[in-house]
C-alpha cells in the first residue's frame, strides 16, 4: 500500500479508555480497542450496549468525556471537528453508512444522493457521474437513479445510503448495521464487497446482530456487554480459520 513502516506500525483507528455519558447515562464505558490497516472489524453486543455511540465518537459526531480516540495518530476530539480542512479530511477518508438511512437521507434523487460525496471532494464531473454508475450498479439500484429517496422502501433507502459512501472510496467504511433490512440477495452482495474492499486494502468496520454476518466476513469480533464495556476483542477459536484465510 506504500506505507511506511512507522505508519504501519500505528493503528489506524485507536480508543483508549474512552467513556461517554448521554447526561447522566453512561453509554460507554472505558472502552479501549484498535483497528489496524485492512482489517474486517465487527462490533457486538446487545441493543443499547453502545455501538452507534461508538461509531458517531470514531466518526467525530460526537466526543469522549473522558479517554481518546485517534484516527492515523491524529486526535479525533472537538478541536479537529472545529477545523474546518482537518474534518473534512476526516469525513473523505471515513465514511459513515448511518443505522437509520433517513438520518442520511437528504438530496431529491438517489443519483444527486450518490453524487454529493465525489462533487464535494472535487472531482471532474466525469468521475462523478462514474462513481455514481458504478456505485448505483454495485447496489443493483441504478434503475431507482432519479426517484425521490423518501419514496423508497426500507431496503432501497439502505441500498441509496451504501452507495452514496461508497462513491466516495473513503479508505475506511464505518457502517452501522448494513444488512438490515436487505433481503438475503443484497445483503449478500454488500458482504461479497466488504470483503473485496478490505482485500483491496481497504479497512472495515461494521455492527451487526448476525453472526452469519461476522462469519461471512472474517471480521474480528469486538464485544461490547450491557453494562457498556469491553467484553473481548479476542479472535475466538471458530474465527480463527476466517481471519487466517482472509
Ligand atoms: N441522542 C441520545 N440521547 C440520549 N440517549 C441516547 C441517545 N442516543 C442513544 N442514547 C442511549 O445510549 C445508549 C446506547 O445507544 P446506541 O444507539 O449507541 O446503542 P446500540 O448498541 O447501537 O443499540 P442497537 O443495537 O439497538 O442499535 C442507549 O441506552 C440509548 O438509549
Ligand atoms: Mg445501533
Amino acid at each position: 500500500m506504500g506505507l511506511t513502516e512507522a505508519e504501519n506500525a500505528v493503528p489506524l483507528i485507536e480508543f483508549s479508555h474512552v467513556s461517554f455519558a448521554y447526561g447522566d447515562a453512561t453509554v460507554v464505558d472505558d472502552v479501549s480497542f484498535a483497528v489496524n490497516r485492512g482489517e474486517i472489524v465487527a462490533l457486538l453486543g446487545p441493543n443499547g450496549c453502545g455501538k452507534t455511540t461508538l461509531m458517531r465518537i470514531m466518526n467525530g459526531l460526537e466526543f469522549a468525556d473522558s479517554g481518546t480516540v485517534m484516527f492515523e495518530g491524529e486526535r479525533v476530539d472537538r478541536a479537529l471537528a472545529k477545523d474546518e480542512l482537518a474534518a473534512k479530511r476526516l469525513h473523505q477518508r471515513m465514511g459513515y453508512v448511518f443505522q437509520n438511512a433517513d438520518d442520511q437521507l437528504f438530496c431529491p434523487s438517489v443519483e444527486e444522493e450518490a453524487a454529493f460525496g465525489p462533487a464535494q471532494m472535487g472531482l471532474p464531473e466525469e468521475e462523478v457521474d462514474r462513481r455514481v454508475a458504478d456505485a448505483l450498479a454495485l447496489f443493483n439500484i441504478s434503475d431507482l437513479a432519479p426517484l425521490a429517496p423518501y419514496r423508497l422502501s426500507g431496503g432501497q433507502k439502505k441500498r441509496v445510503t451504501l452507495a452514496a459512501i461508497v462513491s466516495m472510496n473513503p479508505d475506511v467504511l464505518v457502517l452501522d448495521e448494513p444488512t438490515n433490512g436487505l433481503d438475503e440477495d443484497s445483503a449478500d452482495a454488500v458482504t461479497a464487497f466488504l470483503v473485496s474492499y478490505a482485500k483491496a486494502g481497504k479497512t472495515v468496520v461494521v455492527s451487526t446482530h448476525h453472526r452469519d454476518f461476522v462469519e461471512q466476513l472474517g471480521a474480528r469480533p469486538i464485544r461490547i456487554g450491557k453494562d457498556h464495556r469491553l467484553v473481548s476483542d479476542a479472535v475466538p477459536e471458530s474465527a480463527v480459520g476466517n481471519v487466517a484465510a482472509r
